[in-house]
């Protein structure tokens, strides 16, 4: 028999997922891959391409499915890449980005997660990690990890070992599975 799960997580990033699925089963919330490329519309509200990704991912697997959006809000850069952030990892990646900055390293790193079932109305939770950009690109992690460290650290999220306990993801997704297993009593 095939596993069922309580919830997908759509995406096509492994890293994403990997991390949710650790976050989500503290919860009790058990959490299915359903790797896929969803149509990512630009727009500069992350809100706004959050709920479409959901709507498209209910769409795709027509089961109840969570998608995550992501933003790297760098504060001396007004906030840039913010909505870009994909783009801009692609195009310049973490080299280019530390070449644009001086002494004002403060970001805000943003997830939203967006749930979504056959309501086909999207339900979204958002929080942020305060921190600073790194002078130096740090090894291990993904994406931005050799780059961001969060909060109080003095150590990138590539470097951290608890990671996972104090993401912009984990905040997303703690204010996720609070409402979800609340809706489920
Ligand atoms: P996305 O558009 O939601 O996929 O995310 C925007 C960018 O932020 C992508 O380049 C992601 O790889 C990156 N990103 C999102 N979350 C993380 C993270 O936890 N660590 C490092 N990079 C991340």
């Amino acid at each position: 028999m095939p596993k069922s799960y309580d919830m997908l997580f759509a995406s096509s990033n492994t890293h994403k997922y990997e991390e949710a699925e650790k976050i989500l089963a503290e919860f009790d919330i058990e959490l299915g891959f359903f790797q896929t490329e969803l149509i990512e519309i630009q727009d500069d509200s992350l809100s706004k391409i959050a709920s479409q990704k959901a709507l498209n991912a209910y769409e795709k697997c027509k089961k109840p499915v969570i998608i995550e959006d992501d933003g790297l809000f760098i504060n001396s850069l007004s906030g840039f890449p913010g909505p870009y952030s994909s783009y801009i990892f692609d195009t310049i990646g973490n080299n280019g980005i530390l070449k644009l900055l001086g002494d004002n390293r403060d970001a805000q790193f943003v997830a939203i997660i967006a749930f979504c079932d056959s309501s086909n109305e999207p339900t979204l939770f958002e929080s942020s990690v305060a921190g600073t950009i790194s002078k130096n690109i740090q090894d291990g992690g993904w994406g931005y990890d050799p780059i961001f460290i969060p909060g109080k650290q003095n150590k990138t999220y590539a470097e951290l070992d608890n990671k996972n306990k104090l993401s912009h993801r984990y905040e997303s997704l703690k204010k996720f599975a609070i409402w979800f297993n609340n809706k489920l009593v």
